[in-house]
């Protein structure tokens, strides 16, 4: 079964609490939590004081994305705070195998992210030192874009060297995930899909998590 992981940035801050409240009882499987340093990506988003507050607002598991420069600097608190997943961009950092071993000896699941244009070929060598990887299907820095079509075949690349090589890692897909393009990916073979503006931006929520899911059953 496909899992479902809301992005709180789409979320109405000013009422965070009960926002969360309603995407956990609708049933989603995380809470995907977008973390943006205004370098890395231009938008400025939140750091470690929104992942604690998610924490003790929730149970759900927080898989937090990290869209920063050096993430070896912030992955302890992080941590510390609350986060269970921990996504790195390849593109931030030179030594990824070093910084997603600190992550996991910290506790943590280690994630690796790709931007739109990077090249699936560059990460297979990763494989080993993950629990997850991130396939960007819009250029990260805000909600609310177009999903990139060619990501399927992407994600179609990484399910079957994942699956040859018997590795335990999930592909999670990032942007423009609504009712008309998630079954694209579904078919392509991923585990987990955010959305934030398919299901915060909805009249209701829950209907938008339940939808999603039922497309998601191929
Ligand atoms: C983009 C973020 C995504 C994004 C998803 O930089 O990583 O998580 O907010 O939002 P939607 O589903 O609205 O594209
Ligand atoms: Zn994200």
């Amino acid at each position: 079964m496909v899992e479902i992981a809301p992005s709180i940035l789409s979320a109405d801050f000013s009422n965070l609490t009960e926002q969360i409240t309603v995407v956990e009882r609708a049933g989603c499987d995380l809470l995907h939590i977008d973390v943006m340093d205004g370098q890395f990506v231009e938008n400025i988003t939140f750091g470690p004081l929104i992942v604690d507050a998610a924490n003790r607002i929730s149970d759900l598991p927080l898989d937090v994305h990290l869209m920063i420069v050096e993430p070896e600097r912030q992955i302890e608190k992080f941590i510390q705070t609350g986060a269970d997943i921990i996504s790195i961009h390849v593109e931030a950092v030179q030594e990824p195998v070093s910084v997603l071993r600190d992550i996991r000896r910290l506790g943590a699941l280690a994630g690796v992210a790709l931007n739109p244009d990077t090249e699936v070929e560059g990460v297979l060598t990763l494989l080993g030192e993950i629990d997850l990887i991130l396939v960007m299907s819009v250029y990260p820095g805000m909600g609310g874009q177009r999903f990139i079509d060619s990501v399927g075949q992407k994600i179609e690349t990484l399910r079957k060297a994942i699956d040859d090589s018997n590795l335990d890692v999930k592909v999670e897909v990032d942007g423009g995930i609504n009712p008309s393009t998630v079954q694209l990916v579904a078919r392509a073979g991923v585990d987990i899909i955010v959305a934030g503006d398919a299901v915060f931006r909805s009249p209701d929520p829950a209907s938008a998590i339940a939808e999603l899911r039922k497309l998601t059953i191929l």
